[in-house]
């Protein structure tokens, strides 16, 4: 489902990581840890075709990503891919609802009950006429993971989306998002600070300027 060969991403003369290749199947729960500052929000970004890197190539269900267009890579992540960003990125305008919705309002494949489930898996239900700016950091961290199911994605990015959580919820939220990546055949791939949230995965893998490594 994602393939990543041999990538390396620079800042000017600044490497952040080189030699990066992995590869992650359909239906496989992969998580990528490392120190802070290494790259792995960066390494995230480049998957969803959202960043550039300078060497190497990464597939995302056999599409080389380099060969598309911003209009074609967009289409791409509208289709085929959910991304929990570290900062959310909920639109304060939508309310908890909209916000959740989008993905499939964009699909013009729009399901008020698909909205409600997913609201209510993560714990949400009865918040869904809120606007952003009335949840707290905990509740918009399960905003934003409901939004990256809800379409049903076959590539699952998710970047400390426990970072904000107690850890009943988060226990619980990642369990929503194992459940549904299973249930759908999705790749998972979780980045993630915490042992607990990499224990659950199939694999883990150790990000470092030089490579990544299980
Ligand atoms: N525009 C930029 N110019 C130069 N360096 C940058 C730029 N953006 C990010 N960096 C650097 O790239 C590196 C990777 O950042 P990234 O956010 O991917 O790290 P991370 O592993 O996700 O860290 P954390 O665990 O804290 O979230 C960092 O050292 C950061 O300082
Ligand atoms: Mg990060």
């Amino acid at each position: 489902m994602l393939e990543v060969q041999q990538l390396a991403k620079r800042y000017g003369e600044v490497t952040v990581f080189r030699d990066v290749s992995l590869q992650v199947a359909a239906g496989e729960f992969v998580a990528i840890v490392g120190e802070s500052g290494v790259g792995k929000s960066t390494l995230l970004n480049c998957m969803a075709g959202l960043d550039h890197w300078d060497e190497g190539r990464i597939l995302v269900d056999g599409t080389d990503l380099s060969t598309l267009d911003d209009e074609a890579r967009a289409l791409l992540r509208r289709r085929e891919l959910g991304f929990v960003f570290q900062a959310f990125h909920v639109l304060p305008h939508l309310d908890v609802a909209q916000n959740v919705g989008l993905p499939l309002l964009l699909l013009q494949r729009p399901d008020a009950a698909r909205v409600q489930a997913m609201l209510e898996a993560v714990g949400l239900s009865g918040l869904g006429a809120r606007l952003p700016q009335e949840l707290s950091g905990g509740q918009l961290q399960r905003v934003a993971i409901a939004r990256a199911l809800v379409h049903r994605p076959r590539l699952l990015l998710a970047d400390e989306p426990t970072g904000n959580l107690d850890p009943a919820t988060a226990a619980r939220v990642l369990e929503v998002l194992r459940s549904q990546a299973r249930a759908s055949g999705a790749a998972l791939v979780l980045v993630t600070h915490s042992a607990s949230a990499a224990g659950l995965a199939d694999r883990v893998l150790r990000l470092q300027a030089d490579g990544i490594r299980g």
